[in-house]
């Protein structure tokens, strides 16, 4: 049997990861697939980097966007970031050539998520994202394939393991917040710019890309009103817990009289709520819905194995042949749904 052909565009934290699955899952995502799984293209800028792995076993790009177009790729995954750049040419390039996209870049997803999937459903290709939200938890899926009987009144929760581990340790070790941070980057959870974590930016992109698949709205991240965690002092932290509270920076989605409203900002919880046991870079999301009433996902929010865990879900769909609507529908049918202004909570 013809393998499926796998080219990885950026080998950092959760490239290098895919890479490591991939080899040691083989077997099992081969007889998953009901074929051979086989990296074959690999792009990154550095070539001398070690990661871990033997590069000579792939054919090498320095330019994704040159992976994209390689006649020896079925699939590109996208690990490289940026809402603009070379993650945009190469999930363009890859798309536009009928071939799919697996891809954990939230900020692409959020700016440009609806062309994209119009160039995905045109060619009849797959673009899959699962790993753009929420790290390990595979809520794309839950939302996209797991509610239609559902009519979903709000959907919550804690999309940045970044933030939630820095906030966690501020609290529960007394360490300041730049200590955190630092730890957070070493272990691979912030972004190539931690700004977008701690100004709530990250939150924001995957909270656009929720709402739409809960929703069934087009993505409208202009519309988030976005508050991050950078101005939270030890005090603020101190003074919440003795009230009995902790907080959280939150991303909540809620369907009102007046259309959909979509904020992030700090919340204070109170320290009995289920949502305040989630500590350290675990995420929870929860949704509210007519049928199911309450649903809440947790698990590791962000790190190289995490993700690439649903990344991996993700190459092995395609592999099989699935092609979802990227939104669950077509775009064209999903509802450009009016701005709620922002209520005081
Ligand atoms: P990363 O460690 O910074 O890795 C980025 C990779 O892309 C590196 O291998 C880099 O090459 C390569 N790259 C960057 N710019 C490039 C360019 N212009 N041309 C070619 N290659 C380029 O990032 P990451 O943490 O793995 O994140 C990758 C994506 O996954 C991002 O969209 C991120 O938002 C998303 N994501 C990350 C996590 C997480 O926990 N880290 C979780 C969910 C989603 P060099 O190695 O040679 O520098
Ligand atoms: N920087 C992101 C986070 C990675 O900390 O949640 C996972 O999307």
């Amino acid at each position: 049997t013809r393998p499926f052909r796998v080219g990885i565009a950026g080998l950092g934290t959760v490239g290098a990861s895919v890479i490591r699955i991939l080899a040691r899952q083989n077997e099992v995502l081969a007889q998953r697939a009901g074929r051979p799984i086989e990296v074959t293209a690999i792009s990154a800028r550095d070539r001398t980097k070690d990661r871990g792995f033997d590069l000579s076993d792939f054919d090498w790009f320095d330019d994704p966007v040159a992976l994209a177009r390689s006649a020896d790729v079925d699939c590109v995954v996208e690990l490289v970031g940026g809402a603009d750049g070379a993650a945009l040419q190469t999930v363009e390039t890859a798309l536009s050539q009928g071939k799919s996209v697996v891809t954990a870049n939230k900020a692409l997803l959020a700016k440009h998520g609806l062309s994209l999937a119009r160039i995905a459903e045109e060619k009849g290709v797959a673009l899959a994202f699962e790993a753009s939200v929420a790290g390990g938890i595979p809520i794309i899926k839950t939302l996209r394939e797991g509610l239609p009987a559902n009519r979903v009144s709000r959907l919550y929760g804690i999309l940045n393991g970044t933030c939630n581990y820095i906030l966690s340790r501020m609290e529960l070790e007394g360490l300041t917040f730049s200590e955190c941070l630092k730890d957070a980057q070493r272990l691979g959870y912030a972004e190539a710019d931690p700004t977008f974590d701690v100004e709530g930016f990250d939150t924001a992109h995957k909270l656009a890309i929720l709402t739409s698949l809960a929703f069934g709205t087009e993505i409208d991240a202009d519309a988030i009103y976005v508050e991050g965690i950078s101005s939270i002092t030890p005090l603020d932290l101190a003074m919440a817990s003795e009230l009995g509270f902790r907080i959280k920076l939150l991303g909540v989605a809620e369907r009102t009289e007046t259309g959909i409203e979509q904020r992030v900002h700090p919340t204070m919880v109170p320290k009995t709520s289920s949502i305040a046991q989630v500590m350290g870079v675990t995420n929870a999301v929860t949704v509210d819905a007519d049928a199911v009433k309450e649903l809440t996902l947790i698990g590791p929010g962000a790190g190289g194995d995490a993700t690439a865990s649903a990344v991996v879900a993700d190459i092995a769909d395609v592999a099989l042949g699935k092609a979802e609507a990227p939104f669950g529908q077509p775009v064209d049918r999903l509802e450009k749904a009016p701005r709620a202004p922002m209520q005081r909570h």
